[in-house]
Formats: C-alpha cells, structure tokens, sequence
C-alpha cells in the first residue's frame, strides 16, 4: 500500500487533540558516531523546548546502553558528554518543555524502564489510569506520563517489539510521537506517531527521525513525515514503515530545498538577524515560481482558478503573526476585490459562529504547519463545506496535508522563535493569491495586472534598503531599552503593520506594547500616555497620512516621545520627532514590506542590547500545539 501524504489510520481523537508539549526528539541510526550529531540535531530543535536535554546510546554490537540525561539546555548536556569517549552508532535524543512533571534530571528524557528506552513528544492523557491499571507505581521513578508509556511497552514487551507498541498504543489516549530502543534489539529504533509529528530521512551513511526536518540537517536531500499509526523501523541502511496489521507501507519522498539549514548562524549572533537579511532572497523564491511570462500563475500549486473566482467569501484562519499577515490580505481583498473578508484568531474562530459554506474560501495561514488552533479551524470550515487554500512554510505538515490546496512560502527553515522571514513570505503569496483572484474575477486587466507584478517585484529590494540601514534602526532601538510601556499607532495598513511590530517588539524584548489605531486612542487608552512614554508610528498610507499625523500630535502633546517610520516622499510638516526613519517608497498597499523589516530590526536591536536571548524569548515555543 502506498501511503500518500493525506493517509491517516486514525482520527478518531481529533476532538481531543489537547498536545500542550512542544518537545524535540531525534534518533540515528548509521556509521557515523552518534553522540556529537544528535546533540548538533537537538540544538536545531531546542526551538521547541530547552528546559531539559538527553540521549540514549546504544553499541550496536554489544548491545550496551548509555543514558545522559539533565536539566537545562543541550549544551549542558553536550559538557556530560564530552567526558565520554566510547563510540556509539545508533542512539535517541530529546529536548524537553516541560509539562507532566517539573524541570528535574530525573523528569528529563530518555526514560528506561526495564528492556525499553523512550524518548516522547506529546502528552498522554490518560496517564494516571494506565498507572493504575497497569499496577507501575513501583515501575516509576519521575512524574512523567512518558515514564509510564515506557513501563507499559515494558509490560508488554516479550521479544517482539511490534506487539508490545501495537498493544501499548491501543492504550493511549492523547498525542504522542514516540521512539523507542529495546536493549536487546540494539541495531533498530522504533517510532511510532499520533499527531505529534515524527519525519524522517536516509542516505548512504544512515537513517534518521526527527520532530522537524529542519533537524535533518545535511542529512539528506529527501524526507518522509512518518503517517499516523504506522510503526517505523530505523535500521542503519533503511527504513521500513508497518501498519498495525504488519503490512508493509510505504511513504512518500519530499524534497528537502532548505539549503539555508546547513549554514546555522553564519556570520550573525542570533537566527533572528539571519533570518531578517534572508527576507529578500525569501522573497524572490517565493515569487518565482507564480510568476510565469509575466503574469501570476498558481498552477504549479495546483490553486484552480475556479475557487478563486467562484468564492462568495473569504476567511482567514490563523494565529499571531501568520493572523497579521491574513490583516493586510484583507486590506488588500477588500480594496482590490470589493470583497468582504473576515479574519480569525483560529483558537476564536469556532466559537464565533462562523459564516462558513461552500461558497467560502478559507486561507489558513501557519509557519509550522502544526498550529493546533488553526489546523481545527480549518478542519471546522471544511466540515461545513469550505474550499481552503493553506500557506504553509514546512511542507507535508499537518495544515498543508488537511487543506485542498497548499502554497508554500519559500522561506526556509525559521529557527527564532519569532516569525519574520515566514510572514513577509506569507505576505508576498497572500499578494500573489489576490492578484490571481483579481484577475480571474475581471478586475485586473494585463495591464493593471503588469503594474500590480511591478511594484510587488519591487519588494525585495525595498526590503533591502531598509536592512542596508540597520545601524540607523539600531540607534532608534538604543532609546528604548528603558522603556516598561510603549505604544505603535496608526491606521488603516500601518494599524495591520504595527500589530505585527508591536508582537515581535513584545515577545522578544518583554516590553508591554501595545499597537493601538491610532483614531481610537481617544476613546480611553490616550490615559496611558504620559511624559516620555515611548510610541512608534508608521505613516504610510497618502490617504490616512494627515489623520495619522494628527494623531500623532495628540500623544506628542501628553509627552510622548514619538518615533516616525515614514514614507520618504511624505513630508512630515514641521513637528518634532525623537526620531525619524525614511521607509523606501513603493504603492501604499506594498508598503508593509520596507516598514516590516525595519520594525523587526527595532525589535531585534532592544532585545538583544537588553542582554536577552532573541531566538528564544522566555515561555515561547516555536511550534503552538495547545489549544
Ligand atoms: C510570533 C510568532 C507566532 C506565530 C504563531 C503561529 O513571532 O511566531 O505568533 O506566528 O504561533 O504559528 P504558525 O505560523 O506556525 O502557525
């Protein structure tokens, strides 16, 4: 049997998909030592998680087990295992969030429990219950439903490790993407997967599994995600995947065209500074393949020009930044198209009782693809009989695999946690996706459609300018690090950009901040605005310019200390400024390229001269499996 990428065993579940842990896992299996490459694929994966780090090694003659496991980042771990010279060949590893279980060297992964070893992303509901029925409590050493995952294969292990899983995963209740050694099979990792995602690769030196590709490295140049309920052998020179009847099964190869992975930081000190210069670059890729003899065609993403132009309605599914981005496509929708466009926070969406039919046309918007919120959302528009184009950074993941439709951004591997190069890239295929529905619909003619192209061809290099003149952001950044509170305000657009602004300006610097349209300020929140509190403003858009300007004056006058992003051909009229940054010009509505890059630059620099850790600001993870 052939497993396409749509091919689930299970969903029975659905409804309870509650996944709270963001863990990484890894597994190897080849010729090469073990140790330093699972720690280097951990590190790539401490993204999701970096409370606690291990690994399970395992001498693929002598069948003997090293386990090192700690509390703290996969660099404390890497210190325990340089003092370790023995070379292992197959082994597991882990990076944890913890959930079931404080942050402890015990509650770490790998756990053992007699012939099993198990490292697990996911949360086991039903924990408690399987202690009891299973009579483990003296099995156990730490609190983790993990622990008593691994005590149940250990229950039914009797030599055949596809029995003791089939017969353990019939048990579980929850999410879980779970790989195992058994010490007395020491040339085969097992796996086996309910939501929480498992890919895997090989190539002439070995096999391997990871939770994301990314930590597949220069492994290989193609990958699999594991399906549902399929129990997946990693031996050193293949890998073969079973269903729970022990059929064979084969999975699908995608490509891996993430070159970027390979070079980690480069020159950069964090992966967010990487990841903003890499924006114009992401940008063209993005681009390159809908633009054919110049006009835009998503044929190559099989997007039928039908849905585009049938649709009575459009409605965006998304969370945090991927929802901003969904903003500035509905700006666009409803001025292009005169079409009304609603968009959702997805963990929302449901409960709003939405107007969903089959005339609809639902976007669903993720970086990872694995968003919880948002994957239900469309799950619930589709039920009720929406089309849905998905735009998706990591492909084959869950939300790419649920829509009928996928446009992949181009972006590459995001390692920072928070977004950039997924949401302009999310932005060049929304204005892409708009101007195809533009002109199937009969509002854009050639020639509307060609000066569109033109000006969107022209974002990346706008972009450019603007990192060109980072230190200049750099210095603005300077005359925040103080700040407690600050404000952006605007209209319009620039309300859409600076709610994208102020979310990157939060998460990664901690400083309150709230994005505020800045007509509304006088309605109440104008209280907050005291001497000197910090407000940025982008002025952006020729028709809400001199209301903007005004606005601005209201909170300079209660002493706010205003910063002015600004398009250049803007004149500003003769008021004083703490500070002004001339945004390239382009069409207002293409505007949000040039001023993204610079309020993510603003970010950046506070967040890193406060000393913080950018690529990992505090309680965040990068893939938001919670509901
Ligand atoms: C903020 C950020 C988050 C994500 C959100 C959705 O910088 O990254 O707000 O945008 O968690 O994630 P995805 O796009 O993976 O669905």
């Amino acid at each position: 049997m052939t497993v396409k990428e749509r091919y689930f065993i299970s969903q029975k579940d659905c409804h309870k998909r509650e996944e709270i842990i963001m863990c990484g896992i890894v597994g190897y299996n080849g010729k090469n030592s073990v140790t330093d490459l699972l720690l280097d694929s951990l590190e790539l994966l401490e993204y999701r998680g970096y409370d606690s780090a291990g690994l399970a090694t395992m001498n693929a003659n002598t069948g003997k087990v090293k386990l090192r496991k700690c509390a703290g980042r996969v660099k404390d771990l890497r210190k325990i295992c340089a003092k370790d010279k023995k070379i292992s060949t197959c082994g597991i590893g882990h990076t944890r969030w913890a959930t079931h279980g404080g942050v402890s060297d015990l509650n770490a992964h790998p756990h053992r429990v007699g012939d099993v070893l198990l490292v697990h992303n996911g949360i086991v509901e039903n924990y408690e219950e399987l202690k009891d029925h299973f009579m483990l409590h003296k099995d156990l050493k730490s609190q983790t439903d993990t622990e008593v995952v691994a005590a149940v294969l250990n229950r039914f292990y009797q030599g055949d490790p596809h029995e003791a899983i089939r017969k353990t995963v019939k048990y579980l209740k929850g999410t879980f993407a779970l790989v195992i050694m058994f010490t007395d099979q020491p040339d085969v990792i097992y796996a086996i997967r309910n939501v929480s995602p498992i890919v895997a690769a090989y190539n002439d030196n070995g096999t391997m599994l990871a939770s994301d590709v990314v930590a597949l490295g220069a492994t290989a140049d193609k990958y699999m995600v594991v399906p549902e309920y399929v129990i997946m052998e990693l031996h050193k020179d293949e890998i073969k995947l079973f269903d729970l009847n022990d059929k064979p099964v084969e999975a699908d190869m995608i490509d891996i065209d993430w070159d970027t992975t390979r070079g980690g930081k480069g020159k950069y000190p964090f992966y967010m500074e990487k990841e903003i210069m890499e924006q114009p670059d992401a940008l063209r890729a993005t681009m390159q393949s809908r633009v054919v003899n110049g006009k835009i065609d998503l044929s190559a993403d099989g997007v039928p020009d039908e849905i585009l132009k049938d649709c009575e309605r459009v409605c965006v599914v998304a969370c945090g930044t991927a929802m901003h981005a969904g903003l500035v496509a509905k700006a666009l929708v409803q001025s292009k198209l005169g079409m009304h466009m609603n968009v959702e926070y997805a963990s929302e969406f449901m409960y709003s009782d939405p107007v969903i039919d089959e005339k609809t046309l639902v976007l669903a918007i993720s970086q990872s693809g694995e968003t919880i919120d948002t994957l239900e959302a469309l799950k619930y528009a589709r039920k009720k009989g929406a089309k849905s184009v998905a735009v998706i950074n990591v492909k084959g993941s869950s939300i790419a695999r649920e829509s009928d439709y996928v446009m992949y951004t181009v972006a590459g591997p995001e390692i920072a946690v928070a977004s950039t190069k997924a949401y302009t890239t999310q932005l060049m295929a929304l204005f892409l996706l708009v101007g195809r529905m533009a002109k199937v619909r009969g509002i854009f003619d050639d020639a509307t459609e060609k000066a569109y192209l033109d000006s969107l061809t022209k974002a990346p290099d706008k972009m450019q300018e603007v990192l060109d003149q980072k230190h200049d952001i750099h210095k603005i950044a300077r005359e925040m690090l103080d700040a407690k509170d600050a404000f952006m305000i605007g209209r319009g657009l620039d309300y859409s950009i600076l709610l994208e602004g102020a979310l990157k300006l939060k998460e990664i610097s901690y400083i309150h901040t709230e994005a505020y349209a800045s007509g509304e300020l006088k309605h109440g929140t104008i209280a907050l605005i005291t001497e000197n509190t910090p407000v940025v403003a982008t002025v952006t858009q020729s028709k809400l310019k001199e209301k903007e300007l005004s606005n601005i004056r209201e909170v300079q006058s209660r002493g706010a200390s205003v910063v002015v992003f600004v398009k250049e051909d803007f004149d500003l009229a003769d008021a004083e400024y703490a500070d002004v940054f001339e945004l390239p010009a382009m069409e207002d509505e293409f505007m949000v390229f040039p001023a993204s890059a610079a309020l993510q630059l603003l970010a950046y620099y506070v967040s890193m001269d406060k000393g913080l850790d950018v690529d990992k600001p505090r309680n965040l993870a990068k893939v938001v499996t919670v509901e």
